[in-house]
C-alpha cells in the first residue's frame, strides 16, 4: 500500500484531527463544530489503471469543488491511498482507513477483485463505501449491502446489450479475449449470455493473466479462427497496447473488433488510429448530447486540461450521490438510515444520462452502442435502455 498526498497537505490532514481534538468535547457532535468530512480515495495511482484513478479522483474533487469544497454543506478533507490493483492488500488498505484513518466514507475503486476485498471489510465494519468503478457483480448480488453503492455498473451490465447488438449486425460466430479474472470473466460472461440467447455461436475464449500484455500469441490463434468478429475486455494500458496490436495484425479490416466500452475509454488519444472503426457498449459516448454532458466536458477540460471519460463521470457521480444522502441528512452522516434512504431513492441528471439504483444500490442506466470515429466514442444508437442489473442473490428489499 501506498499512501499519497497529491491533492491534500498533511497539515490539512492534522488540522483536521486537531480540530476534534481541541474543540474536544466529545459530546459536541462533529457537525456542530463544522468538522470536514473525511473521504478515503482508495484507487490505482499506479500501474494499468492509474490513468483510471486519476480521472476518478479529478472527476470527484471537480464535483466537490463546483459545491465550493462542501458535500452536504460540509467541508471536506481527502486521504488518498495507492491500491495498486492489487487485491491481496485490498482489506489491509481498506482496513487502514476506515480503521487508522477514521474516514467518513471510502470511495473505491477500479479493479474487481480489489473491490470484492474492500465490500467485505465495508459489511464487517458498517463503514460506507462508493464503488466509482469496479463492476463485479458480487458487490451488488449476494454481498448487497445497505451501506454500499455503486455509480458505475455491474460488469453484467456493462456487456449483455452487447450480445443482441452484435447478432443484429449480422455477427454470429465470435472469439472472446479477456483478462483471466473477475472482470474479465464477468464482462465476456454478460456478453455471452445474451449473444447465445440470439442464437449466436462462441468459437474459443481466449484469456491472459491480469495485468499482461503479450497479446501476439492470442491474437495469431483468432487469425487461425476465422471468426466474424472478436469480443474482448481489456482497460487501461492494455487496452491500448491491444487495441495497436490489433491494427499491426492486419486483422482489424477483416475480423472487426468489438469489446466492452473500456478497450476505447480514455484511451483514444494513446490509441490513435488504431482504434477507428471499434465498435463498444459503455454507460456513456463522448458526444451525448445533454446539457450535463456538455457542461461536464466543459468543465473538467477547464480544470484539468484534458477530455472527460467514463471514469471522470463515475468519479463526478459518486459525489452527486453522497452530496444528496449529506444533504437530506443535513450534514449529518451519522444519520445513516435516512442518509442511505436518501441516496437509494437518488435521481442524478448525469453527463451519461438519467441515473437511478436498484434495490441493491447498481446504476439503472442506458448502455450504448459507440464507434470509434475520429478519435472519439461516438454515439451510434441505444443498446438497450435503462438497463437493470438483475443483482441475483441480494437480499435487500
Ligand atoms: C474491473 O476490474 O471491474 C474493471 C476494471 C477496469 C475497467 C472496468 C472494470
Amino acid at each position: 500500500m501506498k499512501a499519497l498526498d497529491l491533492g491534500i497537505s498533511r497539515r490539512t490532514l492534522l488540522v483536521g484531527a486537531a480540530g476534534v481534538a481541541v474543540g474536544s468535547s466529545l459530546r459536541i457532535p462533529a457537525i456542530a463544530q463544522g468538522a470536514p468530512i473525511k473521504i478515503g480515495l482508495m484507487l490505482p495511482y499506479t500501474g494499468t489503471f492509474a490513468k483510471l484513478g486519476q480521472f476518478i479522483d479529478n472527476g470527484f474533487r471537480l464535483y466537490v469543488e463546483q459545491k465550493g469544497g462542501k458535500l452536504g454543506g460540509r467541508d471536506v478533507t481527502f486521504v488518498q491511498l495507492d491500491d495498486e490493483s492489487k487485491p491481496e492488500a485490498g482489506a489491509d488498505n481498506m482496513n487502514r482507513l476506515v480503521g487508522r484513518e477514521k474516514v467518513d466514507l471510502v470511495v473505491g475503486t477500479v479493479h474487481s477483485g480489489v473491490a470484492m476485498a474492500m465490500v467485505k471489510v465495508a459489511r464487517d465494519t458498517n463503514s460506507m463505501l462508493i464503488i466509482p468503478n469496479a463492476g463485479a457483480n458480487d458487490a451488488t448480488g449476494p454481498m448487497c449491502a445497505p451501506n454500499i453503492f455503486r455509480t458505475s455498473f455491474s460488469n453484467w451490465q456493462a456487456t449483455f446489450p452487447a450480445g443482441k447488438a452484435m447478432y443484429d449486425a449480422g455477427i454470429r460466430n465470435v472469439a472472446t479475449i479477456t483478462w483471466r479474472y473477475t472482470a474479465g470473466a464477468e464482462m465476456i460472461g454478460g456478453f455471452t449470455e445474451n449473444f447465445t440467447k440470439q442464437g449466436g455461436k462462441i468459437v474459443e475464449d481466449l484469456t491472459i493473466p491480469f495485468p499482461e500484455v503479450e497479446f501476439q500469441a492470442l491474437i495469431t490463434r483468432i487469425a487461425t479462427l476465422k471468426p466474424d468478429a472478436v469480443f474482448a475486455f481489456f482497460a487501461g494500458g492494455g487496452a491500448v497496447k491491444f487495441v495497436r496490436d490489433y491494427d499491426a495484425s492486419g486483422l482489424r479490416k477483416t475480423i472487426p473488433l468489438y469489446g466492452a466500452g473500456f478497450l476505447t475509454d480514455g484511451t483514444l488519444e494513446a490509441q490513435g488510429a488504431a482504434a477507428n472503426g471499434v465498435k463498444t457498449t459503455l454507460h456513456y459516448a463522448d458526444n451525448l448530447d445533454n446539457p450535463a454532458n456538455i457542461a461536464f466536458l466543459k468543465a473538467f477540460k477547464a480544470k484539468t486540461g484534458q477530455d472527460g471519460d467514463i471514469y471522470a463521470v463515475q468519479g463526478f457521480d459518486a459525489a452527486a450521490l453522497y452530496d444528496i444522502g449529506l444533504k437530506a441528512v443535513g450534514g449529518d452522516h451519522k444519520a445513516r438510515d435516512k442518509m442511505v434512504a436518501a441516496m437509494g431513492a437518488a435521481k442524478i441528471d448525469s453527463p451519461r444520462g438519467p441515473l437511478s439504483f436498484n434495490k441493491a444500490h447498481n446504476p439503472i442506466q442506458n448502455i450504448y452502442l459507440r464507434e470509434v470515429r475520429n478519435g472519439r466514442n461516438e454515439l451510434v444508437s441505444v443498446a438497450q435502455a435503462n438497463v437493470d442489473d438483475p443483482a441475483r442473490g441480494c437480499r435487500l428489499t
